[in-house]
């Protein structure tokens, strides 16, 4: 089972939306099944799940203490997939979480703010020694605040080419328990995740071959 953790200390950068869209898309991709794990107080992730209809992907409620474990039992029980959902600024909370990944996905907002703070969510997956990749969320439309966040971004890592803009569709799709590919399957917020996904999957298949010293494995 690869394990991808969505972190960002800033708030709202869009993490929670991005767990859900990611899990889904994988499932679309026949890449699952998958997973999801809300480890932020807050739960979010899990109401959202809570006003979803569909039961995949699934929902593994757990502790950061019995994470490992769970993972474990998820593997075994057969998911391919685990997405796991992380709170904000809670430095610790986000450090324990970080150990179980296999990759880190670090959503960032092309605004100079987002971009100043990124640097600490870095330095945690650094720390953790785990592989990390940046997607840009919430971007305008032809925005230079885009091309320029993806070059800053750069600077210290791979940044997916797949920029993920500010519809409402994303929100909306918070609020009823579904994601962009539900509510609008050919729209170009569902391609934008399609895409996202195979830029995800290839990531983390190069870092756990390189974990297993060279051989795939699930
Ligand atoms: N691509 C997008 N387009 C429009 N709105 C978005 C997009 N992504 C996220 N949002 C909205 O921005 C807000 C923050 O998103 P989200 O909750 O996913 O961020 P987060 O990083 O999980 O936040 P927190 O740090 O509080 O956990 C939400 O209201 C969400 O609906
Ligand atoms: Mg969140």
């Amino acid at each position: 089972m690869h394990v991808i953790v969505l972190a960002s200390q800033k708030g709202g950068a869009g993490k929670t939306t991005l767990a859900a869209h990611i899990a889904v898309a994988a499932e679309a991709a026949g890449d699952g099944p998958a997973v999801l794990i809300d480890t932020d107080p807050q739960g979010s992730l899990s109401a959202w799940w809570n006003a979803r209809e569909a039961r995949a992907p699934a929902l593994a409620p757990t502790s950061i203490a019995e994470l490992p474990a769970k993972l474990a039992a998820l593997a075994s029980a057969g998911y391919a997939i685990a997405v796991v959902d992380t709170p904000p600024a809670i430095t610790e909370a986000i450090s324990a979480v970080l150990r179980s990944a296999d990759l880190v996905l670090i959503p960032t907002r092309p605004s100079p703010h987002d971009l100043r703070a990124v640097g600490s969510t870095v330095a945690l997956a650094r720390a953790a020694g785990k592989p990390f990749v940046f997607a840009v969320t919430q971007a305008k439309p032809n925005a230079r605040l885009t091309v320029q966040a993806v070059a800053a971004l750069s600077e210290h890592g791979a940044v997916a080419p797949a920029i993920v803009h500010d519809r409402v569709d994303y929100a909306g799709s918070m609020i009823d328990g579904r994601t962009v590919q539900e509510t609008d399957a050919k729209g170009r917020s569902a391609a934008e995740m399609a895409e996202l996904w195979g830029f995800v999957k290839a990531r983390m298949t190069k870092s756990t071959k390189a974990r297993n010293g060279g051989k795939e494995s699930r």
